[in-house]
């Protein structure tokens, strides 16, 4: 198998394969494009073709050229060695496999080919039974018409206790399997079809691929939806419904659009509006952040307009912060849900919308006039209140737009306003400074520690000796980051058993996030490298000894309390240490 992949690998021309998606132009020793994985004007993403890596600096998307194919082909990675190795014509050897793997995959299989089969019964019963008829009028009085029934896929579940059941178990499809993919239940020793008398809606992975279903009512029964239980493939915190089909859209227009519910994922479709995707009935998760960022920067959330949408906006809103998603708010008038309002006025009339989505502090702006009366004094007090720390966060042309509608809409002086906003900055800025202060301090020295253990491991890469150095002076002590040590334990590794790294080695053996470390730093490796290799080292081992320190300092603090005498030992080990650092620090004075 390594031999195969070796050889695939070998044959594959990265800069050809990036620059069928990708145009590319050459500058400095690379190749420079706009990121496939990201929305960019300028281009950050890189392939060094002599390397067989690409990185974005954008993103940090990066690895070799099995990476990118998955990436952009949405397939494993070993799919996309697979894909590769077909177009060069290279066959596959057959890869021995332990029994656990492939029970694994045989059971994903025969699931998979369940809920298949499931999916095709319900569209059958609801478009070729009379079953159906009920669940044709249901969608007709939604104005889903066959079209929409047919791109979704969706069906009907009969009104009966075991149509289903029966069906398959015909088939030969074994009760387990069933009961497994939930589509039965068991009650009283008997199992009887899950879903009964709903409509039915298929829920795929974003590579369409049906992996469990949401069943409405036809009238007010509850529950309203039922769902797939979590089974091997339906985990709704991994999942967006509809992302199968809008992915494409979303990649186009830079912008998904999040709803609640699928009915209204699919009534946006009907209406031409193509990059609605809907959660599954939970929390806005980071999973699925992360799944729109593969395809858009923009995610705009259209929650409900009840007092629960607008908790769950919030809740969404504090899941993008910190990535590099711009989420806006998309509030539909007269309290109806996206469904009702684009039936009634169309898929222009929401795309409008949409394009007037709030950025996020105008929207918590509007929120705090909203939900509090400020027709009283008191209320006006409130809100003021709750706007300061939008208000703080705001850019400074922004700030004075929010001041002067707060002037207007609470009735409130300018001045006051702005002396509000001092006094509130003045409340909390000792402690705030403070603690800004500290995190700027530790960023930077983080930054300095970071930055040379990547100049060590690009070291390392052409040079093993290096790594076998570097991690005998840190000894079996942590080293500050837990990706550089995985990396420089592996080369290490590596020349001491005299042979190559082996990026399928390093993605399998040291994870995801340590290979597209190891691409970027790669792919950083045209910045001139002008330290030596001690000056490299000493950044890590410090931070190393420092945090070593820490530790037996407050060992020897607890112990103390404790009235535990062996304190004494735990503060001269700590003393030792705090001495090599300050020989260390003098080293580093007297080098220059
Ligand atoms: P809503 O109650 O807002 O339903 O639930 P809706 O989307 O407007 O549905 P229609 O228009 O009446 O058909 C929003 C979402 O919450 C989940 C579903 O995912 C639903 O789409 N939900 C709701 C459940 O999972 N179970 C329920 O009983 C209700
Ligand atoms: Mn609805």
């Amino acid at each position: 198998m390594d031999a195969f992949v070796a050889r695939v690998r070998e044959a594959s021309d990265i800069l050809g394969v990036v620059a069928a998606y990708v145009p590319l132009k050459r500058k400095s020793g690379r190749y420079w494009g706009c990121c496939p994985f990201h929305q960019e004007k300028t281009p950050s993403f890189s392939v060094v073709p002599d390397e067989g890596f690409f990185y974005c600096f954008g993103c940090h998307a990066g690895g070799n050229v099995f990476k990118f194919i998955s990436m952009i082909e949405n397939v494993s990675y070993f799919d996309a060695i697979r894909l590769q190795a077909e177009k060069l014509g290279i066959s596959m050897p057959e890869r021995e496999k332990s029994e656990k793997e492939l029970a694994r995959e045989r059971k994903l299989d025969d699931l998979r080919k369940l809920m298949e089969m499931a999916q095709r019964f319900f569209h059958n019963c609801l478009v070729k039974t009379r079953y159906g008829e009920a669940g044709l009028r249901y969608f007709a009085g939604r104005d889903v018409g066959m079209d929409i029934v047919e791109a979704f896929g969706l069906g009907f579940a009969p009104d009966a206790p075991g149509k289903l059941r029966d069906a398959f178990l015909k088939r030969g499809v074994s009760e387990n399997l069933l009961m497994e993919g939930g589509l039965v239940t068991e009650r009283q020793g008997s199992v009887y079809d899950k879903f009964r008398n709903r409509v039915m809606i298929p829920i795929a992975d974003d590579r369409g691929r049906v992996v469990g279903f949401g069943g409405r009512v036809l009238g007010d029964g509850m529950p309203k939806y039922l769902n797939s239980p979590e089974t091997p493939l339906f985990n709704k915190r991994r999942l967006l419904f509809g992302l199968n089909r809008a992915k494409k859209t979303i990649r186009e227009t830079g912008r998904a659009i999040l709803v609640e519910g699928y009915m209204d994922a699919i009534s946006l479709a009907a209406a031409g509006v193509e990059n609605a995707v809907a959660s599954l009935g939970t929390a806005f998760t980071a999973e699925q952040c992360r799944l729109l960022l593969r395809y858009a920067k923009e995610i705009c959330f259209c929650y409900d307009s009840d007092e629960a949408g607008q908790r769950a906006t919030l809740r969404a809103l504090s899941i993008v912060r910190g990535t590099d998603a711009e989420a806006r708010v998309l509030i539909v008038p007269d309290g109806k849900d996206p469904d009702e309002f684009v039936r009634k006025h169309g898929g222009n009339a929401f795309r409008a919308l949409a394009d007037k989505a709030l950025p996020i502090g105008e929207y918590q702006i509007r929120r705090a006039l909203r939900t509090n009366d400020i027709r009283t004094l008191d209320g006006k007090n409130r809100a003021l209140r709750a706007i300061l720390p939008a208000l703080k966060a705001a850019g400074a042309v922004e700030k004075n737009d929010y001041i002067r509608r707060l002037r207007s809409t609470l009735g409130i002086d300018e001045g006051i306003i702005r002396q509000e906003l001092a006094l509130y900055r003045a409340d909390d800025s000792t402690e705030e400074v403070r603690v800004q202060t500290h995190r700027q301090a530790v960023r930077a020295a983080d930054d300095a520690v970071q930055s040379a253990g990547r100049a060590l491991i690009r070291m390392a890469w052409r040079d093993p000796g290096v790594a076998l150095a570097a991690v005998a002076e840190m000894e079996d002590e942590p080293f500050p980051y837990p990706l550089h040590e995985k990396l420089l334990r592996y080369l290490a590794r590596c020349g001491e058993e005299h042979r190559d790294p082996q990026d399928e080695e390093i993605l399998e053996t040291l994870g995801d996030e340590a290979a597209a470390e190891l691409s970027r730093i790669l792919a950083e490796a045209s910045v001139a490298q002008a330290g030596t290799y001690e000056e490299y080292l000493r950044p890590l081992v410090l931070a190393q000894l420092k945090s070593a320190f820490e530790v037996h300092r407050l060992r020897a603090d607890e112990m103390e309390r404790k009235g535990n005498s062996n304190f004494l030992q735990e503060l001269q080990k700590s003393q030792r240490i705090k001495q090599k650092i300050d020989e260390l620090h003098q080293d580093s004075a007297t080098n220059g």
